[in-house]
């Protein structure tokens, strides 16, 4: 039985570019086992979020690959998106992808503290640890407009559902942070998880929604319901 720890997880540097080819090879079989077709990142680029200190990376004992994410910018730095998140099987379920999203999220506010945190997910797993870090679900038009970050979609086998929208839905959820949260804080708020994750009931998030002109926001929190009422 793999235990949390057992396990380091740090921000990857130079003497880790070693654990490249196991990185990939983990997001290829993940990939190949959800069918979503999603593209394997070159060396180069995963080898460069580590030189750049933009990546996370988990380690059993100090040595044994157990698990990845890395930070990448979108819109002239105003958006952030923690990706690649991939755990190895045997390290499952034993809270490691939590620990290094959590870690994933604190270098993002530390390197871009102005940038909104955002991510588009299908997977409960990844939903529920973005909204005990604080990300609430929201509407595509509420993501970046950046065309290089859509264009990471088009190796996804569900694309033409995106194209058909005009990019405004698909089959994944949009969850976003935004620091200026923060600032709408109550003191005692900000004391809880270290200060910068919110645990709350969903009602607690959607009193907390501001729709926007067209009330986009409410219905994303309202499909985020309906999606996860559908799962239990
Ligand atoms: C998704 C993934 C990263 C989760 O890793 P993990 O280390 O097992 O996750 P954790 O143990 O931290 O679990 C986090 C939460 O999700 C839940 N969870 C974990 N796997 C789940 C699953 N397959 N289905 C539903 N919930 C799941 C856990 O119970 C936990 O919930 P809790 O806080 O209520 O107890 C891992 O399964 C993986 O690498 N999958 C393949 C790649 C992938 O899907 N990446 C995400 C791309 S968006």
């Amino acid at each position: 039985m793999k235990e949390l720890k057992n396990i380091i997880i740090l921000v990857a540097t130079e003497e880790h570019l070693k654990y490249v080819d196991q990185v990939n090879d983990a997001i290829d079989i993940a990939s190949k086992e959800r069918g979503t077709g999603i593209a394997r990142r070159t060396y180069d680029y995963i080898g460069s979020k580590m030189l750049d200190g933009k990546a996370i990376i988990a380690l059993e004992n100090g040595d044994t690959f157990a698990g990845f994410c890395y930070v990448e910018t979108w819109g002239d730095k105003s958006f952030v998106a923690n990706s690649g998140l991939i755990v190895v099987k045997e390290f499952r379920s034993i809270g490691l992808a939590t620990e290094i999203k959590r870690k994933a999220f604190a270098l993002s506010r530390t390197k871009y503290p102005n940038a909104k945190i955002f991510g588009l997910t299908t997977g409960l797993a990844v939903m529920k640890i973005n909204h005990e870090l604080g990300y609430r679900p929201v509407t595509f038009s509420e993501l970046t407009d950046d065309e290089d970050f859509w264009k990471g979609c088009q190796s996804c086998v569900n694309y033409d559902i995106l194209q058909r929208t005009g990019k405004s839905k698909c089959l994944c959820t949009g969850m976003v942070y935004d620091p200026a949260w923060e600032k709408e804080k109550k003191p005692e708020e900000k004391k809880q998880n270290n200060g910068w994750a919110i645990k709350g009931t969903l009602l607690d998030i959607i009193n907390k929604l501001k729709p926007n002109k067209n009330g986009s926001q409410l219905k994303g929190i309202f499909g985020f319901i309906l999606f996860n009422n559908k799962k239990s």
